[in-house]
């Protein structure tokens, strides 16, 4: 994370004084590390695995794959889930295939490659946990279908959502080319943390988690 929230004493405590990831995730951490792509990181990672390992979810949707860190956390997290992970980058889809065959024992993980912005509207199945980790601005875009596909009960983590801090500035203080992003966020929140028909919490891990429980079958989504 280049820009903390939160003071960086307690942000050094967390991640090092909880369990650091091992084996093939320590490695793929490693590999994200050098060639500078953003993955879930460390005191995230504890709050997956402490939470899916609690729910233990059987239908898992990820969009947003990048290496596979996320997917193969997950995998190992709810071993007898299945995990539908969406990604567009050509580059990352080619790393991902490779660290799934390799890694995912359990041939738990199916990667769709395109857009998830078409992929969403294709998807037939229903799933009880979603981890939503792509392009900010669009978080608010694809959350009608993401709801649309998430069981009553069912959990959506989003990730990144405090954009460095800039989300609790005035909008004339964030650079000109962030604030897409910047509406995109503060319409996300606005449309989840205080609807009815959902219980939202927002952590902050990293860049900022929110998680969401879909408590109707029923969502009204104000905007
Ligand atoms: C932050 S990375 C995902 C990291 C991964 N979840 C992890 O923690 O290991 C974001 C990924 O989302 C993908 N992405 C962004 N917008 C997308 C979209 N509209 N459809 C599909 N993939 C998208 C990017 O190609 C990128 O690989």
């Amino acid at each position: 994370m280049r820009r903390p929230i939160i003071n960086e004493d307690i942000l050094y405590y967390l991640r090092h004084e909880q369990k650091e990831n091992e084996g093939f995730l320590k490695e793929l951490e490693k590999f994200a590390d050098e060639e500078n792509i953003p993955i879930i990181p460390s005191e995230t990672v504890s709050y997956f695995r402490f939470f899916l390992q609690t729910m233990q979810p059987k239908k898992i949707l990820e969009i947003g794959t990048a290496i596979g860190f996320s997917a193969l956390l997950m995998a190992e997290s709810a071993p007898c889930s299945k995990i539908t992970t969406i990604d567009r980058n050509p580059e990352m889809i080619a790393l991902a295939q490779k660290n799934f065959r390799e890694y995912d024992q359990r041939r738990q993980i199916t990667l769709l490659e395109g857009d998830a912005a078409d992929l969403l509207n294709q998807l037939d199945e229903t799933y009880d946990f979603v981890f939503m980790d792509s392009a900010k601005a669009k978080y608010i875009v694809f959350l009608p279908q993401v709801l649309k596909h998430l069981e009553v009960g069912g959990v959506i983590f989003i990730d990144d959502i405090f954009q460095g801090g800039d989300l609790v500035k005035t909008i004339e203080k964030v650079h000109r080319n962030q604030r897409a992003i910047y509406r995109g966020l503060h319409r996300l929140l606005d449309a989840t943390l205080k609807n009815p028909g959902l219980t939202a919490s927002l952590l902050p891990l990293g860049d900022g988690l929110l998680v969401i429980r879909k408590n109707n079958s029923e969502i009204t989504l104000t905007d």
